[in-house]
C-alpha cells in the first residue's frame, strides 16, 4: 500500500517538475514568440514592374550614380522590419521597390502618362534585411497618376519581398492623409483593418520624413 502511494507521489512530483520546466522555458522565450503577426495584405505588381533595371541598384533612389544630380520631389525615408507570422525577424530577405517619380510617371515603355520622366530618379531599388530583419530605403514621394479616365491612383510604392523559407509577398505601400486613398479601387478593396497594414504615416524627425512599414511574410 505504502509502495503504491510512494510511486503515485513520485509520478505526481515528476509531472510537477515537467510542468515547471515548460513554464520556465516559456518565460525564457523572446517576447515575440508569444505574439502573432497578421500577414501583410497582398496586392498586384501592376503593369509597371521595370523591364530593365537602373544602373544604380541600391536602396537610395534619390539619385542615379551621380550624387550631385538629385531627383525632384520630397525626400522620404522608409524603414521597417520583415517578420514571419510568429513575429520573428526574417534576415537576408530581399526587398525590391519600384514606383513613379514625383510627376507620377513610371520609367516603363507601357506608361502612357505624358508627365515628365526624371532622369535623376532611380525608379527601382533593392535592400537586404539585416540580422534583425530591418531594412531601409531613401526615396521620393511618388506623384499620383491616371490609371484610366475615371481613376487616379493615389501615391504608392510597390514592394516585393523574397525569402527562401517564406512565400513571396508583393504589395503596395500608401501614404496616410491622401484624399485619393478613399477613392482608390485597389486600396478600397481591402477591409479597414487590412488598410491599416499598408497605409503609412510619415513623421518629421531631424528635418527628415520617416515612415515605418513592417512586412509580415507567410511561412
Ligand atoms: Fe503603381
Amino acid at each position: 500500500m505504502k509502495n503504491n502511494f510512494d510511486s503515485r507521489r513520485r509520478s505526481f512530483l515528476k509531472s510537477l517538475l515537467a510542468l515547471g520546466t515548460i513554464i520556465t522555458s516559456e518565460w525564457l522565450l523572446p517576447s515575440y514568440v508569444h505574439s502573432s503577426c497578421n500577414l501583410t495584405p497582398r496586392e498586384s505588381s501592376g503593369p509597371f514592374y521595370p523591364s530593365t533595371y537602373p544602373l544604380d541598384q541600391d536602396n537610395d533612389l534619390t539619385y542615379v550614380k551621380d550624387k550631385s544630380k538629385k531627383a525632384k520631389g520630397e525626400i522620404i525615408h522608409i524603414t521597417g522590419i520583415v517578420k514571419n507570422e510568429q513575429c520573428e525577424p526574417v534576415s537576408n530577405a530581399t526587398i525590391e521597390i519600384w514606383q513613379a517619380c514625383a510627376t507620377g510617371r513610371y520609367n516603363h515603355p507601357r506608361d502612357r502618362n505624358p508627365a515628365k520622366l526624371d532622369p535623376n530618379f532611380q525608379y527601382w531599388g533593392k535592400a537586404i534585411t539585416s540580422e534583425q530583419g530591418k531594412y531601409r530605403f531613401k526615396t521620393i514621394k511618388p506623384g499620383s497618376y491616371p490609371a484610366s479616365f475615371f481613376w487616379t491612383r493615389p501615391p504608392h510604392i510597390h514592394f516585393t519581398v523574397r525569402s527562401p523559407k517564406h512565400s513571396e509577398l508583393t504589395t503596395q505601400m500608401y501614404f496616410s492623409g491622401e484624399p485619393l486613398n478613399d477613392k482608390d479601387r485597389l486600396l478600397q478593396g481591402h477591409s479597414k483593418k487590412e488598410q491599416e497594414k499598408f497605409v503609412v504615416t510619415f513623421d518629421q524627425r531631424e528635418q527628415k520624413q520617416f515612415g515605418e512599414f513592417n512586412l509580415i511574410l507567410k511561412g
